[in-house]
């Protein structure tokens, strides 16, 4: 059986040319084969940018806003992740999705372009939720400082070059967000943002609600946006991700439900970074409609 510490601050490994954490790497055909169902629901993100939150929202909106039905497991139970795989330790993403009763949340980082094609085919529903790109890389860089199946991000200088040139798991954050804008076009994808999500929870909870076809009574939806708060999660141990390991995850490094806040890029880039950032960035989004907002 392999040990833990084979994938502990391993470097990442290239999946079809993208940077991919070591532990998933391993037997990839499983996700390219992956077969999907037509009423599967796929939570699909960069890292870092809502997916905790929205698999959240996702599973109460089936759920019918029971907040104690949903915290009967966590949230990596009953949304998993498809490509997640720690050979000899706990059952692969594709495993735990196979036992499943239909309808399935999935939770998945994979860029559109190398999504497995089941799901294009069967027309499975995506809600993707994209982030500022300043406020990912922070969060990334705290979650690759805690997360042991990272490597060590090294400095935040350093770290800032790593992401800008896309050598971070799952690539190009630049090269995802439009990936799955373009995609929706020709596919029911629903994509958020999660500036929008801070501004009015509950209205973009009800976008989703909308996008699934389920109509929540308004004393539902407001149970679900209470329950979704970023407070509500990070005191939640079925969403807040202490529950794993800590020679996993090191919350005293920095805890998985951090700062929850759009525009903490602030209390780390520098004046120089920031503008050499956004040089960088109007070249990478040149020609796309695609529109953040770094702060509210
Ligand atoms: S992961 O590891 O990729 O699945 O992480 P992900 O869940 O995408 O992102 C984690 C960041 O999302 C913040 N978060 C929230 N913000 C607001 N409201 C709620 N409910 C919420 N839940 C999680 C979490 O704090 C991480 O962001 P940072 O900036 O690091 O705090």
């Amino acid at each position: 059986m392999a040990s833990a510490d084979t994938y502990l601050r391993q470097p990442w490994h290239p999946v079809h040319g993208i940077p991919m954490v070591c532990a998933f790497a391993h037997n990839w055909e499983r996700v390219d084969a992956f077969q999907s169902r037509p009423e599967d629901i796929v939570v699909a993100t960069f890292p870092k940018s809502g997916t905790t939150w929205v698999c959240e929202i996702v599973d109460m909106i089936l759920k019918g806003g029971d907040a104690e039905q949903c915290k009967q497991d966590t949230i990596a139970n009953r949304v998993p992740m498809l490509e997640f795989a720690a050979p000899g330790q706990m059952p692969a993403g594709t495993e735990q999705l196979a036992a499943m009763l239909s309808p399935r949340i999935i939770k998945t980082h994979i860029p559109a372009h190398l999504l497995p094609k089941s799901f294009w085919e069967n027309h499975c529903k995506v809600v993707y939720v994209a982030r500022n790109a300043k406020d990912v890389a922070v969060s990334y860089y705290h979650f690759d400082l805690m997360n042991k199946l990272h490597p060590h991000p090294g400095t935040w200088a350093e770290y800032l070059e790593e992401f800008m040139a896309g050598r971070v798991a799952y690539g190009s954050w630049y090269d995802h967000v439009k990936g799955y804008w373009e995609r929706r076009k020709e596919h029911p994808i629903l994509y958020l943002f999660y500036e929008d999500m801070k501004e009015d929870p509950r209205r973009e909870i009800g976008k989703v609600a909308q996008f699934l076809q389920r109509e929540l009574p308004p004393a539902v939806l407001d149970a679900i946006t209470r329950n979704t708060s970023f407070e509500a999660m990070r005191d939640n141990p079925t969403t807040n991700y202490t529950m794993v390991p800590s020679t996993v995850m090191d919350h005293s490094l920095s805890p998985f439900m951090r700062k929850g806040i759009a525009g903490d890029w602030k209390n780390h880039f520098t004046v120089a970074q920031s503008e050499r950032f956004d040089e960088d960035y109007a070249c990478k989004m040149a020609g796309t409609d695609l529109c953040f907002r770094s702060e509210l």
